[in-house]
């Protein structure tokens, strides 16, 4: 360990799955984790093991499948906790135990209803057992911004000598400015006697928009920790965002000398990825990865760019893996040069799947005069990646004229039975409403399902472009939810109404201990 290397811990699965109706599946999850392993982040929080039996098998599915970073599961201060977490960790080539309890006042006394006392000894209790496992002990404090700095320095002192090995200082609630949660890393590193034996790290929440800022100050004032997530997804307001902590610390190296091992190149696939899957978009003038980040409107900006980059840019667009626009292949490209494009962009397909991407890119080829790495990118998520094995569609069919409602009708595939199943709607009040209509016409026994989000994007310019469906759907309390891309805006909505009925499907018979096979 070197005395400026930031450990980078990422939280995208268990605090970011927390943000309402961002639930993952375990093969979500599991791409997930894989591109946080290309962008070489050294911690992946996996999930909460005992929370659910998905949560237990995704800790499991990427403690096995993921190599080169550490794999945490988080626990309560129970033994249940830390034993189950440590069944689904201990596959992983650096398994790490997170327990974690709370130390203010105010959880203390009415979430917990335990006496500080009894607090030291659950928290002390907790890091044995878990040490009894594994070497690699994370401590947290929950709501440690607004815990007695006295209790605080006494706790992890504490906790240290029972074994922990990382403390975590989490910020649960937002509430703390940047001065004082660096003075509150400060004072421990002077206060706890046994400090120097574990590694500082900090977990702040954004309900005052200062997640980044206060992590950043704890970094300079001894935290050699960050916990964080994609887009700065999580509860409320969300976690403080990997992206802007780990190119705050590469842009600002001048006052700043840290530093962390995450490949950068990496960060806008990573935003992009979390964001089709979760279904969450990425305000277009989010730092590093909104749409606008890099672009420049006015003349004058445009003119300096134009000069010299650096008049406006403080960081270029390359640095963080933004290459839009790039033409890639055309209409005569062949499959070899099909899959070395994939492959650059961190894709390993099978042979089956690649014939399968390959018959739709060539189909893409015929109805876009221009393809790039963005539209390979929606064709493996639409072809591959999606679940797509109880239903799917195999014809589309709507009329529309100014004077007449819209007719839609759908055939629906479903591989169970073979069968084909037709649905018709007309008199909605547009063609995508009308078509969404005729699916569930077409598949009755998803007919209560209701469509609670639903937006539109378009993959690259030009009226040939692409359009990425993301719907969100609830049935019977659950919600999921779904994408779908296509030349034609109907069809990618279609497409993604379906992605989500799958999955609802999925879930209604893990429910009833019958898992699909290949899910
Ligand atoms: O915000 C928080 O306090 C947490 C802990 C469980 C680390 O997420
Ligand atoms: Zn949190």
């Amino acid at each position: 360990m070197t005395a400026d290397r930031v450990y980078i811990f990422d939280t995208t699965l268990r605090d970011g799955e927390q943000s309402p109706g961002a639930s993952m599946n375990v093969e979500e999850k599991l791409r997930i984790a894989q591109q946080l392993e290309r962008l070489n982040v050294d911690i992946i929080e996996a999930g909460f093991p005992i929370a659910s039996k998905g949560d237990f098998e995704a800790v499991r599915l990427v403690a096995e499948k993921v190599r080169g970073c550490s794999i945490a599961g988080l626990a309560r201060a129970k033994d249940a906790d830390i034993d189950r977490a440590w069944e689904a960790l201990k596959v992983a080539e650096d398994p790490r135990i997170h327990t974690f309890i709370a130390t203010s006042p105010i959880h203390m006394q009415h979430k917990l209803r335990m006496e500080p006392e009894q607090v030291v000894e659950a928290a002390v209790a907790a890091v044995k057992r878990a040490a009894g496992y594994t070497s690699n002990v994370e401590w947290s404090a929950e709501d440690a911004g607004r815990t007695e700095i006295d209790f605080l320095c006494r706790i992890v002192e504490a906790v240290i000598k029972a074994g922990a090995t990382t403390i975590n200082i989490p910020d649960t609630v937002g509430y703390t400015l940047p001065f004082e949660f660096g003075e509150r890393i400060s004072a421990l590193v002077e206060r706890v006697p046994n400090m120097h034996k574990a590694i500082i790290s900090v977990h702040c929440h954004n309900d005052l928009g200062l997640a980044v800022a206060n992590s950043l100050s704890a970094v300079t004032n001894g935290a050699r920790q960050v916990e964080c997530t994609i887009n700065g997804m999580g509860e409320r307001a969300g976690n403080a965002a990997l992206e802007e902590v780990v190119m705050a610390i590469q842009t600002r190296r001048d006052i700043m000398p840290f530093k962390t091992n995450v490949d950068a190149t990496e960060i806008t696939r990573a935003s992009k990825l979390v964001s089709t899957i979760t279904g969450f978009p990425v305000q277009p003038n989010k730092a590093i990865v909104g749409a606008n980040a890099f672009a420049h409107e006015s003349g004058i900006h445009q003119d300096g760019v134009l000069k010299k980059a650096t008049t406006y840019e403080i960081m270029t667009p390359e640095s963080v893996g933004l290459t839009t626009n790039r033409m890639v292949l055309g209409k005569h490209s062949g499959r070899h040069a099909f899959r070395d494009r994939l492959n650059q962009l961190g894709y390993r397909l099978d042979d089956d799947q690649l014939a399968r991407v390959f018959i739709r890119f060539k189909a893409l080829c015929d109805q876009k005069k221009e393809l790039f790495d963005e539209d390979l990118e929606a064709l493996v998520d639409d072809e591959v990646i999606r679940l797509r094995d109880y239903y799917h569609v195999k014809r589309l069919h709507v009329s529309y004229s100014p004077d007449k409602n819209p007719v839609a009708t759908v055939e629906v595939a479903s591989p169970d039975d073979e069968s084909l199943r037709q649905g018709t709607h007309w008199g909605a009040s547009g063609m995508v409403d009308s078509a969404l209509k005729a699916v569930k016409a077409a598949i009755p026994e998803m007919s209560d399902s209701k469509l609670v989000f639903y937006q539109v994007h378009s993959i690259t310019g030009g009226t040939d472009a692409q359009a990425e469906v993301t719907v969100r759907v609830e049935l019977e309390e659950k919600t999921v939810n779904g994408q779908g891309a296509d030349c034609d805006v109907v069809m990618a909505s279609v497409k993604a109404f379906i992605n989500a009925l799958n999955k609802l499907a999925y879930k209604r018979d893990k429910g009833r201990n019958k898992p699909r096979s290949g899910v």
